[in-house]
């Protein structure tokens, strides 16, 4: 029966009851407390945190907002230590309203003085700090010499075959090599060498001015650009985030970003042979002939899934010798066959229909152009895809679907196969296995649906569980996805479907007698979602984000939650969590 079902699965704390709830809830035998919150220290002299009066310079000193990805990194580099590290984190973006009062969501971007723009655009980008378990839990480590904030003013070198490309040239950068910054930070990854790489999830909605009005209007339109999306104001005071005023600057976001967090002073790359398009995350594996493969999925109604596929081995004897790895590679997008194969169609400027005639002139017209270039091989366009990450015991990989409303019932197909799919699904991508080793370099793949997600007990959701889950544990909107070093997968979600819940995060076996039986593990408090889990390599400390706490509040005078300091006057604050099981066993456990 259910009972005995339930039993069995890897997953064992006593399940959450659903909340929506001002505070946070973890399950029972969890232990949860606030590592870093926004506007903490990151760099030494950065004042305390002054909500009543919040300024750039203390900004770019502080932890940012909105924290999403964290990559834990030992210390030493290599170590594989579970108690010392560097924990990289990316802001996403900012919520002015949540900042100053009398501001709302739709007016701040026109209201905002300059000032107020200003902090906005020290407070996002990403952090790095030393993080440090001394026996007495978890602390940051104060006047790390790692200590970093980067932010969309940071100076960064464009690398791969868009460097220098006459698209990416500005008045401020004739060359074409240099951008300053990056923004809308969402997920990403860590490469076996350990760097980061951080995803720049979208410039709509970030920029000012009419795209229609420019010489890209197309290329623009593709990729979401639309009339007055200005939503934090840049464009009335920067003319590089106005599209009629510099029509280029543009072309230099929506790429993934390298960043070295055991180098203080490296500077940040954007690799563009990664492609262009609304990076959520950027997961790395290792082929069996040392190749480094990166799965990359394209956050966007009717967008597509890739893999990049480096040219080289990477050389885990010599660090240096991979720092321009990811410059030369293979790009490759998903198309899912009925029969449940999948190819991996590569991206190759010349070949088919990637020509000059086209718009595909040189390798950076393919790279800057990416979606256009997917659009003509002939893709699966999926339901607006978010995680994309290898179990490590199993080698299979797991795609995120978050949602699509739009999809019509002459759109649906094999891997998408909901019309509307307001609650999005899971699938499952087995790569074959080459000398018993997983071939993550194959150009053919097995596929499979994991879970359709919504209410199982509704006939109408066409929902898709494991029989045993329960009322609290189904879920919607699958966004970020981890897995523990025993395989169990963890899943955060970001739209509930009504006011009854909150976005939470859910622990499932992906094998064996529990597969897809999810758990309600870890509520955070009203108006946010958490993302980013990760994992300490022992498995038994998970960092946690905890984002846009509050966001459901129209404006800071009416807040829903003042988590995690429930001090008057102090606003909510998105920060990073650590969760330890109280008797130390591993999480999930
Ligand atoms: Fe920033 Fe795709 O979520
Ligand atoms: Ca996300
Ligand atoms: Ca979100
Ligand atoms: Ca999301």
């Amino acid at each position: 029966g259910e009972r005995a079902a339930a039993a069995e699965t890897s997953v064992g704390f006593p399940e959450l009851k659903r909340v929506m709830d001002d505070h946070d809830r973890i399950a029972a035998g969890y232990d949860r407390k606030v590592l870093i919150r926004w506007g903490d220290k990151v760099l030494p002299d950065a004042p305390e945190f002054d909500p009543a009066n919040l300024t750039a310079a203390a900004a770019a000193r502080q932890f940012g907002t909105n924290n999403d990805l964290l990559v834990y990194l030992p210390l030493p580099i290599g170590s594989g230590r579970s108690d010392h590290g560097l924990l990289f984190v990316n802001h996403e973006y900012p919520n002015p309203q949540l900042m100053w009062p009398g501001l709302t969501e739709d007016d701040a971007g026109a209201k905002m003085t300059e000032a107020q723009v200003a902090v906005t655009m020290a407070a996002i980008g990403c952090s790095v700090i030393e993080v440090k378990d001394d026996g007495a839990g978890w602390q940051v480590v104060a006047g790390s010499r790692y200590a970093r904030r980067i932010s969309p003013a940071t100076p960064m070198r464009i690398s791969g075959p868009a460097a220098g490309h006459p698209l990416m040239r500005t008045a401020a950068d004739p060359e074409g090599r240099t951008v300053l910054g990056t923004f809308d930070n969402c997920n990403g990854g860590v490469t076996p060498w350990g760097t980061v790489l951080s995803c720049e999830e979208g410039f709509d909605g970030w920029f000012g001015g009419d795209p229609a009005k420019t010489e890209h209007a197309a290329l623009l339109a593709r990729y979401g650009a639309d009339k007055e999306e200005d939503g934090y104001g840049w464009g009335r005071f920067h003319d590089r985030f106005h599209y009629e005023r510099e029509p280029n600057e543009a072309h230099r976001f929506d790429w993934v970003v390298e960043i070295d967090p055991y180098d203080p002073e490296a500077q940040p790359v954007k690799r563009t042979a990664l492609g262009r398009f609304t990076h959520e995350n950027a997961s790395c594996v290792v082929a069996p002939d040392g190749r480094v493969v990166v799965y990359m999925a394209d956050d966007h109604d009717f967008d597509y899934l890739y893999k990049f596929v480096s040219a080289r081995p990477w050389n885990p004897q010599d660090r240096a010798a991979n720092r321009d790895l990811l410059d030369e590679g293979t790009l490759h997008v998903a198309r899912f066959n009925a029969d449940l194969t999948l190819d991996w169609l590569p991206l190759v400027q010349g070949e088919g229909k990637l020509t000059a005639e086209n718009g595909f002139a040189n390798p950076g017209d393919l790279a800057i152009k990416t979606r256009l270039a997917a659009d003509l091989v002939g893709a699966t366009p999926m339901d607006a895809p978010e995680g994309f990450s290898v179990n490590p015991v199993t080698g299979r990989l797991y795609v995120a679907l978050t949602e699509n409303e739009d999809i019509a019932p002459d759109q649906v197909n094999a891997a998408n196969p909901r019309a509307p799919n307001p609650e999005g699904h899971l699938l499952e991508l087995t790569p074959p296995a080459a000398d018993g080793r997983i071939d993550h370099a194959a150009a053919r793949y097995g596929w499979d649906i994991f879970i359709l997600c919504g209410d199982p007990a509704k006939p109408e959701a066409r929902a898709r569980y494991h029989p045993a889950t329960s009322a609290d544990g189904w879920f919607t909107d699958p966004d970020n996805i981890a897995f523990d070093p025993d395989g169990r997968m963890y899943v955060c979600t970001d739209g509930p479907p009504d006011a009854g819940f909150n976005d939470a995060l859910y622990v499932l076996d992906t094998d064996g007698p529990g597969r897809a039986l999810p758990k309600l593990f870890y509520s955070p408090p009203r108006g946010s979602e958490c993302s980013g889990p990760c994992f300490t390599p022992d498995g038994r400390t998970l960092f946690l984000s905890v984002q846009h706490p509050g966001e459901d509040s129209e404006t800071l005078d009416a807040v829903t939650t003042r988590w995690p300091d429930f001090r008057d006057g102090v606003p909510p604050r998105p920060a990073v969590i650590v969760i330890r099981k109280a008797d130390g066993g591993p999480i999930g456990t």
